[in-house]
């Protein structure tokens, strides 16, 4: 039997042994005695009666064993033209410091801090000091728009918002100050302080509530790690669901520690002093586990890119961040990699840089389609990993185990489900399928540990979101198929969440957003096939009888409506009016039909529909694309 399969039948066989034996990784102020807590089942806990810091194992402890001048972090920003490294001891140092500036707002164990900060050093700070308290942060990601800054604002309820001035884009600087302003306007709850971080190329103008950064840690004390329980939240992470209220993902102290410590090792084969840098945000889960607590858990290096694939200046970034910082592997989105094959199909770019010691390129957040997986593997010559997981997951749930024993590659597939996950292929009765054959990819419970316990405030919305589907199992919203080796193929989603370069977004709030028109009597929004991200939205929208207004400035006005509500970031633009949408005789919208055409599939028209002639009139404009 190779290491994969004894630690995975391990993992199930005996997971109490398994995940104790992997939190000795990790250094606790009260080690625990109990590991898996089911006394509250169908929800779960990890490591009852542990005790420890998540910063002080993130940072202290690396320091404590004698390599505080190990470098922790590298901060490299095209978009301002710096670059910033910062050992574990001046880390340390400054989390401990900006820690107690968050204390002497009052902020202490379990008050929540939002955090509405680009890709700058002082987010990795923010995040590792709200840790070091025992607060919980949440960190919103920046292009978002006021509407979601503010629900998430009424659903976490802080005490202090820490943000920057503005972040910047490649085309404009987006400045952060009047969005958290108007976020406020529209929240019902008001956080006491706000902390900005001012940034030389565009500062905010500084109302009563705000402190900048620079007089918040002046004459701050630095605090020392507070210990807290294993199962206390670490952090809610907001992410969207088929309903326009995000769900509020929350992740413990212990179990994350744990999981994320273990995988960097066996997943990722990264250990300390190696240089890892995952090119993502901060914003998202990739960034919260990847970017900030694994790789600083074990001591390894972690790189924080401000910049684009492509455009900051040009498709050659990642080569010259591989080379310049040594970089021994990249996680990304694929869509980041057809960003770049866009501009540069012949790696031309690759040339100029040596990437001696690069040696894995892993891919995460979205299919990983083969044309993409084969031009990286061409062009760079290292193993490319392609490993699926979810913003409630926290970590993959399968992978080619790089660091416990690598497998053989299959394009197409994430390979196998990692220890602690087992994962079944259900059909609709929630019948187990054989090999091959596609279904709902469901994960018997328990979750490993890392996994969320819940959703933040809201324990019947996660049971009924995700433990009511199939009894005795999380639904995982994502369908696909397990061969006759173990290795998944994960297809795409079963409900109405989609995959925009890499960001998860809901269509049910871009049709909330379409409905609220005044001359909108129904839509839908669906997600169709994109070759740069993968997805895009596309509306279609009914008009009341009697709306007198051109199908051009509605379009205008939607995509306007989309932008200032969702955000940017929905990359919402093409919309068309209908005359009817397509229906079941029960009434339901046939998205799935639309997207089945829009993606060019021959979709076979389903025997509850309505009236066919309306899919009929609707084939043209689903298949032209912009
Ligand atoms: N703050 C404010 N606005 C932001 C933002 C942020 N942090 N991130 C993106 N936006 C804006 C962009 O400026 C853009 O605005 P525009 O409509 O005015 O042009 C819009 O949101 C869409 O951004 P994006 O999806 O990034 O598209 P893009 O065309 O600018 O870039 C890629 C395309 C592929 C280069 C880019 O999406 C990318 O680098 N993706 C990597 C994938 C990734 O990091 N995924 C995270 C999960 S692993
Ligand atoms: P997020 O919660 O933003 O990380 O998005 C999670 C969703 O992205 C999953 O449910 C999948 O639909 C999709 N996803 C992530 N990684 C992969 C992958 N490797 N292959 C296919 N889909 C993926």
């Amino acid at each position: 039997m190779g290491a994969y399969d004894e630690s995975y039948r391990r993992s199930l066989a005996d997971p109490d042994g398994f995940w104790l034996d992997a939190a000795s990784a990790i250094s606790w102020t009260r080690p625990p005695t109990k590991v898996l807590d089911d006394s509250a089942a169908p929800l779960y806990g990890w490591f009852p009666d542990g005790e420890l810091n998540t910063s002080y194992n993130a940072l202290d402890r690396h320091v404590e064993a004698g390599n505080g001048d190990r470098t922790a972090l590298i901060h490299d920003s095209p978009v301002t033209g710096t670059s910033r490294s910062y050992t574990y001891a001046e880390l340390r140092d400054e989390v401990a410091v900006f820690a107690g500036a968050l204390r002497s707002l009052g902020v202490g164990k379990g008050d929540r801090v939002i955090v509405y900060l680009p890709m700058v050093p002082e987010a990795v700070i923010t995040m590792l000091a709200c840790a070091r308290l025992g607060a919980i942060h949440s960190v919103v990601f920046g292009g978002f728009a006021p509407k979601e800054l503010a629900a998430r604002i009424d659903d976490a309820t802080p005490k202090v918002i820490v943000a920057a001035s503005c972040g910047i884009e490649p085309t404009r600087v987006v400045e952060y100050k009047p969005i958290i302003d108007a976020a406020l306007d529209l929240a019902t709850q008001r956080p006491e302080k706000t902390i900005v971080l001012q940034r030389e190329i565009a500062p905010a103008k500084l109302g009563e509530r705000d402190l900048d950064w620079e007089t918040a840690i002046s004459g701050a004390a630095p605090a020392d790690p507070v210990p807290v329980a294993a199962t206390d939240p670490l952090y809610v992470l907001y992410t969207s669901g088929t309903t326009g209220k995000p769900k509020g993902v929350v992740r413990d102290n212990g179990g994350h520690a744990v999981a994320l410590a273990w995988s960097m090792k066996a997943v990722y084969d990264i250990g300390p002093g190696d240089v890892w840098w995952t090119a993502s945000d901060v914003g998202w889960v990739v960034g919260h586990s990847y970017i900030v607590y694994a790789p600083l858990l074990v001591g390894a290096t972690t790189v924080l890119y401000e910049g684009k694939p492509v455009g900051t200046p040009d498709a050659g970034a990642f080569w010259r961040m591989i080379s310049a910082h040594h970089v021994r592997a990249l996680f990304t989105a694929p869509t980041a990699l057809r960003a770049i094959k866009k501009v540069d199909p012949d790696a031309e770019e690759l040339a100029k840089y040596d990437l001696t010691g690069f040696s894995t390129l892993f891919l995460a957040g979205e299919r990983l389609d083969p044309e993409t997986y084969h031009w990286a593997h061409d062009k760079l010559g290292v193993p490319v990993v392609d490993h699926w997981w979810q913003t409630e997951t926290g970590w993959p749930i399968a992978a080619n185990p790089r660091g416990l024993e690598p497998l053989p590659v299959k394009p197409g597939s994430a390979t196998v489900p990692l220890p602690g996950w087992d994962v079944h292929i259900l059909d609709g009765d929630g019948t187990r399928q054989p090999a091959g054959d596609e279904g709902s990819i469901a994960i018997k419970l328990p979750l490993p540990p890392g996994a969320l316990p819940t959703l933040w405030g809201d324990d019947q919305r996660y049971i009924d979101n995700y433990l009511s589907r199939y009894d005795g199992y999380y639904l995982t919203g994502d369908s696909g198929y397990i061969d006759a080796d173990g290795y998944i193929f994960v297809m795409g989603r079963t409900d109405d969440v989609i995959n925009v370069a890499g960001h998860r977004l809901s269509t049910g709030s871009m049709e909330a957003v379409l409905a609220a028109h005044p001359a909108v009597a129904e839509c839908a929004v669906i997600g169709v096939h994109d070759a740069l991200k993968g997805q895009l939205p596309r509306g279609l929208v009914v008009l009341k009888a009697g709306a007198d207004i051109s199908p051009e400035v509605l379009q205008e006005e939607l995509v306007a409506a989309v932008r200032r509500d969702i955000g940017p970031v929905a990359a919402f633009r093409e919309v068309s009016v209908v005359d009817a949408l397509p229906k079941t005789r029960s009434g339901k919208i046939l998205r799935k039909t639309m997207r089945g055409i829009a993606d060019g599939r021959d979709e076979p028209v389903p025997s509850t529909i309505e009236d066919p002639a309306v899919l009929e009139s609707l084939r043209a404009i689903l298949r032209h694309s912009d």
